[in-house]
């Protein structure tokens, strides 16, 4: 048995070092074998350092992506890069983004994983009003009108989706259960805000359709298997089964209040 504790959207900039320490106290205490957590860490500045705290005081291996968060003030090339580097320097710390094949969980069970990106796919992406810290604070982003945005958003989400393409197939060559760990959700339906779906101003900042689509049509070859998807972003608790074989979870998160989201044991 395998046990896995699963945190996301820690923003661990938004609080004292003693709450982060007490963070790390409380992951510890819950005696894993991996940890994974699903981005929105801190900002590009801090992100490695907290990274840094994870892996000199938990003594297992801890599996990350990265979310929108990770990247202000910076660029998601040069924080990807940067991270990618770190991560040769800590050998608990793997940057799921980075790998080309599934991780062992348990001989059942594989683990792979991308930041993946909203993409502007579903609901009204032009009519929207909201305007994302990304679009201000992220280089590849910021300043563009909303139509010249939509691009690189949707290149993104296509890099990722691409990933998941690839590495989903070959994992499930080898696992009949796969847990696949995101950032932003990749179904509508999986899209919580405060107890309630995102509705169509919010949907094109907050789901990675692509991903979706994706992970749909893979699904859909391999009835017998599992995917259960781990997401966050919105910072609403939620499950939804967009297919019979495929479970998301959307993990809640609070300002200021980081927290072990869920922890699980995989036979
Ligand atoms: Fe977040
Ligand atoms: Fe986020």
């Amino acid at each position: 048995m395998t046990r896995v504790v699963w945190l996301t959207d820690l923003h661990l900039n938004f609080v004292e070092s003693e709450i982060r320490e007490r963070l790390l106290d409380d992951v510890i205490a819950a005696r894993p074998d991996a940890v994974l957590i699903g981005g929105d860490i801190g900002e590009a500045q801090n992100v490695e350092q907290y990274l840094g705290r994870f892996s000199a005081r938990v003594p297992c291996p801890i599996y990350f992506v990265l979310g929108n968060h990770d990247f202000y003030h910076s660029s998601v090339a040069a924080v990807r890069d940067a991270i990618g580097e770190f991560c040769k320097t800590c050998p608990r710390l793997t940057y799921l983004t980075l790998e080309s094949r599934a991780i062992d969980l348990t001989s059942r069970v594989g683990l792979i994983g991308h930041d993946g990106w909203a993409d502007a796919r579903l609901g009204d992406y032009l009519g929207s009003d909201v305007f994302l810290s990304d679009y201000a604070l992220i280089e590849e982003l910021a300043g563009h009108y909303h139509l010249d945005r939509r691009p690189t958003l949707q290149w993104l989400a296509d890099e990722a989706a691409g990933k998941i393409g690839d590495l989903l197939p070959l994992a499930l060559v080898d696992y009949e259960h796969v847990v696949a760990l995101t950032h932003v959700p990749p179904f509508q339906e999986a899209c919580w805000y405060e107890g309630r779906l995102s509705d169509d101003n919010w949907l094109p900042h907050f789901t990675c359709k692509a991903m979706g689509d994706v992970m749909l049509d893979v699904m859909a070859r391999h009835p017998t298997c599992k995917l259960t998807v781990l997401c966050g972003h919105t910072h609403g608790a939620g499950i939804a089964h967009p297919r019979d074989n495929i479970e998301v979870l959307t993990g809640g998160a609070v300002y200021g209040a980081p927290a072990i989201t869920k922890a699980f044991d995989f036979e």
